[in-house]
Formats: C-alpha cells, structure tokens, sequence
C-alpha cells in the first residue's frame, strides 16, 4: 500500500515526480497554485499548455515540470463550490480519480496534491479534504505505480483538517 502525508509548504518546491497544479478550464495560468506553478516553471509550461486548448472542471492533462523540482506537472480543473447542490463533490473526486490516472499510465512514483477548489473556487476545507483523502485511499487500493501521495497544505489550518482525516 502505497503512503498517504500530509505537509505543510509550497506546491511548487516539492520534489517529486508530478506535482498536480488547481488549473482552471483554459489552462492559460492564473493566481493561486496556478500562479506559483506557472512561475516557478517558467515560460515553457505555458507554451505546452497552449498545445493542449484547456480542459473541462473534473479532468486533468499532464505536462513537462521544466524548471520545477517535480518531473510533471498534472493539471487539473477543480468545481467551483456553489452550495453543494451541483455535483460539487463528484466533480471533485474526478479531479483526484484523472490525475492518479494520468500519475499510474506514465509509471509515476510520487505525486504532490493541493487542496483543489478550496482557494479561489472556494470549496469548504473539510467537505474538499474528505473527499482528496477518500478518493486517493481509494485509488491506492487498485493497480498502481504510485508510492507516495503527499498533500501538500499551504496554511498550518489546512494541515490539521488533513492530518486528523489521516489519523481518523
Ligand atoms: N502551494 C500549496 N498550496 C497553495 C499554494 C502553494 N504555492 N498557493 C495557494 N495554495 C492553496 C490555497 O491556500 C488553497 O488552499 O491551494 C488551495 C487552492 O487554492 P487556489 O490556488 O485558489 O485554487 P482553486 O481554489 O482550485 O481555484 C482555482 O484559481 O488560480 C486560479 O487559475 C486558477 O482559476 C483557477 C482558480
């Protein structure tokens, strides 16, 4: 069984073989994850991006780390959080399921998650953190590659939701 950790730190310094950046549908950039990734890359990443023409809310897209510690980067487009009522949740789980996918089909080892959809798209932390920890327990349990699943949290807040799941 592969292991699951949560973390305390930065998306972009883990050295890993994917780290999986909280996209939006046109994969042109943006703030956040999206921003820090972006920057930390460099300009090449937004070139293949632009090769790729975006991606739907649920699906995830695999690309080059360039100057990024990590190998990969798998893009992913977490929901919007919009009350609960619009198949946040299932949308949130494709997001987990498709990059764990993509990670297993390329033999990948490691691979670094941030809370998706709980910054800007404004999923509740807890509802959002259940379900990344559900999910890649889940996707662990089948065939895999994968060795080692790390979340990587940004706030000391974020980390305790995370850690008690973990520990639950
Ligand atoms: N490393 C790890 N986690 C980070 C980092 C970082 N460098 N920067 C932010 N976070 C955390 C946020 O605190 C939040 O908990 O990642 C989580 C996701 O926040 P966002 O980056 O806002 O992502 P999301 O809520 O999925 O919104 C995506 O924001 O940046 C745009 O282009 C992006 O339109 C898309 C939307």
């Amino acid at each position: 069984m592969a292991r699951l950790e949560a973390v305390q730190g930065d998306i972009t310094t883990q050295a890993v073989d994917a780290i999986v950046n909280a996209a939006n549908t046109t994969l042109l950039g943006g703030g956040g994850v999206d921003g820090a990734i972006h920057r930390g890359a460099g300009p090449e990443l937004l070139e293949e991006c632009r090769t790729i023409g975006g991606c739907p809310t649920g699906e995830a897209r695999i690309t080059q780390g360039y100057r990024l510690a990590a190998k990969h980067v798998i893009h992913t487009v977490g929901p919007v959080w919009s009350g609960g009522q619009r198949g946040e949740a299932a949308l949130l789980r494709r997001c987990y399921v498709n990059s764990l996918q993509l990670a297993a089909e390329r033999g990948l080892r490691s691979i670094a998650f941030p809370s998706i959809s709980t910054g800007a798209y404004g999923y509740p932390i807890a509802r959002a953190a259940e379900i990344a920890i559900a999910t890649v327990r889940d996707g662990l349990g089948k065939p895999t590659s994968v060795e080692l699943v790390r979340f990587v949290c940004f706030s000391a807040a974020d980390l305790t939701v995370y850690r008690r799941l973990l520990d639950g």
